[in-house]
């Protein structure tokens, strides 16, 4: 049984339904056909719905755009869903919409309820609302006849630009009684809850009960890869288990050593962490996917889809993070560069899970960057993707380290490459020419829709040398910097 808020109507589901997918649940169960299919992939946004659940401070409501096509009807459990056909009160627009009419904001529509779910989430994101955090709300979010111009314009005008504040809407004014209503859904959530074969324990030896239970079982976090397999390949979905309420698979800790972070938490609440102790990161981030994506995408689905092409894992390999792995009695801790171990595999058994990954921190001598080349610049996944960790001695190499993706079977580090620089002159012009050699010669990429074999050799090489230019002229501002002091 799983039971949440439809706006404000409490649902409770206790069988196995015929709707999988968020998006199935509210045309074909509920009839609310506002929210559109276009791609049922997660690229176009027209499907975007709201979440509103507890936010961490318990005293508000947190309210996530996410793509309702590829989100399962389980992981709506003690949230609340919000659609577009809850926005307008009594015939009154909610005033993102009114702001997109009088922008002259839609012209076929098809995309229209989904732009108007995303503007609504950053309607009530608690945050500074600029340009660029418009941009970011509305990555999702495609648009084929109307042009982007007239909806940014809406969303300035509605979210705060220029005045600096937002009207208070009935989702405020109702706020404290939806909170108390959720707060008592978490009350009466069970440890056994479940529909359409999807089990959401909450303790790791409830999910090994259900493993010894079913041992064909799946986990699943966002599912923003996993229902792929439901609404493009139109495969059945197996018994899965959801890691997206288990403690453990939550939690977040920082020590002096290490940043610990727990495999079931959004991409987009960690970013805030992972951005502080690894600034360079932000752009990585920022470009993986849409904000509706990064609100249900997990860094454990990232690294346990072992995709040769996911973003993530080439950073784990950079900074030698390691994956913790449960079976829920004994955890093991096995470092990035042995978790691969072929196309889409990985050392994970069917027991066994993984329970967050463990960055170890950066000193000030170390320097990450990461780059990504991808056909698009938001929501596209990389062609090739290079992450590179260099330790100076002053100006003498103490260790480099790599990642890289779209270049093999598996997410790959380059030995040699981190062999042959160890130990010289970084400001020796030769180990730019060295390095870029080595790496065009490194791996047998594949030719595919994204790039072909040759393109993505010549991108390793450029992005090595971009690596050394950039990393040269922030040495010279340190040397300079030092000289001053
Ligand atoms: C439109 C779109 C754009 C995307 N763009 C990008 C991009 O730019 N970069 C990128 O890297 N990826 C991208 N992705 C892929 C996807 O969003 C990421 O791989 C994401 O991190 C997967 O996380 P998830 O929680 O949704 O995983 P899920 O779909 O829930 O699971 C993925 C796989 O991991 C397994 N799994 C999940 N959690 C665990 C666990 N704790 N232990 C063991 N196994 C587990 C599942 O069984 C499944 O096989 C995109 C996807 C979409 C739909
Ligand atoms: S239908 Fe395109 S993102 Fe969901
Ligand atoms: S109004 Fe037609 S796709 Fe946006």
């Amino acid at each position: 049984m799983i039971k949440f808020l439809l706006n404000n109507e409490l649902v409770t589901l206790d069988k196995k339904l015929a709707e999988v997918t968020v998006l199935q649940y509210l045309r074909d169960n509920k009839a609310l056909k506002g929210s559109k299919e276009g791609c049922a992939s997660g690229d176009c946004g027209a499907c975007t719905v709201v979440l509103g659940e507890i936010a961490p401070d318990q005293q508000s409501i947190h309210y996530r755009s996410i793509n309702s096509c590829i989100t399962l009807l389980a992981s709506l459990h003690g949230k609340q869903l919000i659609s577009i056909e809850h926005l307008s009160q009594g015939g009154v627009l909610h005033p993102v919409q009114q702001s997109l009419v009088e922008h002259h904001g839609s012209q076929c529509g098809f995309c229209t309820p989904g732009i108007v779910m995303s503007m609504f989430a950053l309607y009530h994101a608690k945050t500074t609302v600029d340009r660029t955090t418009i941009n970011t709300a509305l990555s999702g979010n495609l648009c084929r006849c109307t042009g982007y111009r007239p909806i940014i314009e809406a969303t300035q005008e509605s979210c705060g630009i220029p005045d600096g504040g937002r009207e208070p809407d009935q989702f405020t004014s109702r706020e404290p009684h939806t909170l108390a209503t959720l707060k008592a859904l978490q009350d009466d959530i069970a440890e056994q809850a479940s529909v359409n074969n999807v089990f959401l324990p909450q303790s790791r030896t409830a999910v090994s009960a259900l493993l010894a239970q079913y041992p064909d079982a799946r986990f699943v976090a966002g599912s923003t890869d996993l229902a792929l397999e439901y609404t493009q390949q139109l495969k059945s979905l197996p018994t899965l288990i959801s890691t997206t309420r288990v403690k453990e698979c939550r939690a977040l800790t920082i020590t002096d050593e290490h940043i610990t972070v727990g495999a079931a938490l959004p991409l987009n609440d960690i970013t805030p962490v992972l951005t502080t102790h690894f600034p360079t990161l932000h752009e990585l981030i920022d470009r993986f996917a849409s904000v509706p994506v990064r609100n249900q995408a997990t860094l454990g689905g990232n690294v346990a889809n072992a995709s040769p092409i996911g973003d993530m894992p080439p950073v784990l390999l950079a900074l030698n993070a390691s994956i913790v792995i449960d079976n829920g009695s004994d955890y093991r801790t096995v470092p990035a560069s042995d978790f691969f171990t072929g196309y889409r595999q990985t050392v994970l058994t069917s027991k066994e899970w993984i329970s967050a990954i463990e960055f170890p921190r950066l000193s000030t001598a170390m320097q990450l960057k990461a780059y990504k080349v991808s056909k698009r610049h938001e929501d596209d996944i990389s062609a090739v993707c290079a992450v590179f960790k260099l330790e100076l001695d002053g100006t003498t190499v103490k260790s480099l380290r790599t990642g890289f993706g779209g270049v093999a079977a598996t997410p790959v580090s380059c030995a040699e490459l981190e062999a042959q620089m160890t130990g010289k002159d970084w400001q020796n012009a030769t180990l730019r020419t060295e390095g870029m050699q080595i790496l065009s010669q490194a791996f047998t990429p594949i030719d595919d829709v994204r790039a072909s074999a040759a393109y993505r050799k010549q991108l390793l090489a450029n992005l090595w040398q971009r690596f050394w230019f950039e990393t040269q002229s922030e040495l010279l501002v340190s040397t300079r910097v030092a000289q001053h002091a």
